[in-house]
């Protein structure tokens, strides 16, 4: 039942299974260790995702409710969102190529692809300030989720 509350879950639940195959799928590649890395993802977050995702990876308010039109505010990128359950592959997927691209070509979202306007190195970068600013506990069960 929980797929019809939230859409949110549905995408997780097919981005899942879309990247299950992927080779990279279990591979850390954020580079949330590497200071420049951080610094430069911040400059890229603040322009390019601030707006929808907020000032301090909060999100917008009942980002789990659908609105009357039939999409999802932004979610928090902090702990208390669903961005550190996923691999670092498919995150970068999902910022690079839009949720459509691994939830279906009709999925409705006002997530935008970051192809051509962020390069693959920007895009490392902004997920490594987002990873770096999750608390320690966190950031730990992320890399062991995914270090295999
Ligand atoms: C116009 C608003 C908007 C902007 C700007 C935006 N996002 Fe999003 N983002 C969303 C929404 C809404 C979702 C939820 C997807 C959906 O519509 O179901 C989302 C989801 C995500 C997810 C998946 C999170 C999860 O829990 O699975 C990632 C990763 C993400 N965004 C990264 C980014 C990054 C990185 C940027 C900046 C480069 C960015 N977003 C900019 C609106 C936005």
């Amino acid at each position: 039942m929980k797929y019809t509350v939230s859409g949110l879950l549905v995408v997780s639940a097919l981005i899942g299974a879309t990247l299950w195959n992927s080779s990279n799928a279990n591979k850390l590649q954020i580079p949330y260790e590497n200071v420049a890395s951080v610094t430069a993802g911040k400059v890229v977050y603040d322009t390019n995702c601030g707006s929808c995702h907020g000032a301090k990876l909060e999100g917008q308010t009942n980002w789990q409710i659908r609105t009357a039109e039939g999409y999802l505010p932004a979610p928090p990128h902090d702990e208390t969102g669903h961005t550190w359950h996923h691999p670092d592959q498919m995150l970068f997927e999902f910022t690079k190529y839009g949720p459509q691209h691994l939830a279906g070509a009709d999925y409705k979202s006002i997530m935008p692809a970051y192809e051509g306007t962020l390069s693959d190195q920007e895009i490392w970068q902004v997920l490594a300030y987002i990873k770096a600013q999750w608390p320690e506990s966190i950031r730990k069960k992320h890399t062991e989720a995914f270090s295999n």
